[in-house]
């Protein structure tokens, strides 16, 4: 394994932000993984898929491993296995050709496989939680593996016991329970527009296509404008608390929970009743045709990046009373 010294990660993070880190490598494999030294303490690692959910605002005195993208799948006891080095969309791509269903909703999402447990990935009324089965990770103080249940995930929204950072892990591979007869959704507004004229009900392929489609048009591609996708996590909040933000809001979106009992609310239209929609200065502002998104229309730096986010949660904490919580990962 290649390690290189005071690394720039300007062109592995979709924010595009200079981040010099001390130690980098890349891998590829599991022998590669098995290589990492032993003896680096869990707050001076960083495992790295491909930068697409992470805003570097400092120096990292850590060591950086990336994963190179490389797509690995099988099929083992009828699960589906795939390397944590894998884009993404390419698992989905592979599992919809092959007619299998239970990820079609989360088409087009930016990454790789490892980084999709992380933060529980979800779009479309859809989570990695509802098909996964099992997370394998690798444990580089021991040189050992070791396989997580779903429950031993502590999945949310969002959120798993991965996000504590409290365990030398690398997540090598993922197992799901993809089938041909699992259930479509298309419960979600944009779908149900794009297959209203369709008779028969959509294949998964059809469905991700469409995912494909409504993702392309409402966020922007970061090789255009650099940006990591929803800065802030939607908010969760008690019923009671809406009725009362409602008596003043009218307008306040409420989605119902598939996986609790709470409501959640927008975070995009909180930003945008904030006046954040499209708001610049220099060149960190948020999309303006998508409240939630956070972007650097150039040469941001990752403190200027963070210094607009702060305005906002402080705009939308005092108009709204309600602190958002970023879904992005802030080094
Ligand atoms: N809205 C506004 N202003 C805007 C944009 C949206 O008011 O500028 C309101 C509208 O009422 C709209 C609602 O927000 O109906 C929801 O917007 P959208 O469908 O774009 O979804 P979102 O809640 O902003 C979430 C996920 C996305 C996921 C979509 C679709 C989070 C933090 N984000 O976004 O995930 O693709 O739903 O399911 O949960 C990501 O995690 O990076 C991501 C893009």
């Amino acid at each position: 394994m290649k390690i290189l010294e005071n690394h720039n990660l300007k062109n592995l993070n979709t924010f595009a932000v200079d981040c010099y880190c001390d130690q980098f490598a890349e891998i590829q494999s599991l022998s590669d993984l098995e290589a990492l030294p032993h003896n680096i303490k869990i707050t001076e690692m960083l495992i790295m898929g491909s930068g697409s959910n992470i805003l570097f605002t400092e120096k990292l005195n850590r060591f950086v491993v990336r994963f190179k993208p490389r797509k690995h799948i099988t099929v083992v006891d009828n699960l589906v296995v795939a390397w944590a080095g894998t884009p993404w969309h390419e698992l989905v791509m592979w599992a919809v050709d092959k007619n299998l269903g239970g990820i079609e909703n989360l088409a087009y999402i930016p990454g790789l496989v490892g980084a999709a447990p992380f933060q529980n990935i979800g779009a479309y009324g859809t989570e990695l939680r509802d098909s996964l089965v099992w997370v394998e990770v690798y444990n580089w103080h021991t040189g050992l593996y070791h396989r997580l249940s779903n429950e031993e995930c502590l999945f949310s929204y969002r959120h798993s016991v991965f996000k504590y950072h409290d365990q030398p892990w690398v997540i090598s591979r993922i197992g799901l329970d993809l089938r041909s007869d699992s259930p479509i959704n298309i419960s979600y507004q944009p779908l149900q527009d794009k297959f209203a004229k369709q008779s028969k009900p959509p294949t998964y392929k059809e469905v991700a296509q469409a995912v494909t489609e409504i993702r392309q048009s409402k966020l922007p591609d970061p090789s255009e404008l650099a940006n990591a996708g929803s800065f802030f996590k939607n908010p969760v909040i008690d019923p009671q608390v809406a009725k009362r933000i409602q008596r003043r809001f009218k307008d306040l979106p409420l989605f119902e929970t598939k996986h609790c009992q709470e409501q959640k609310t927008s975070a995009a239209w909180l930003l945008e009743q904030c006046g954040f929609k499209g708001h610049r200065e220099g060149d960190a502002g948020f999309y303006d045709k998508h409240a939630l998104i956070l972007v650097n229309h150039g040469h941001a730096t990752g403190q200027e990046l963070l210094k607009m986010t702060k305005m906002a949660k402080r705009a939308v904490k005092v108009k709204f009373g309600i602190e958002l919580e970023e879904e992005v990962r802030v080094l």
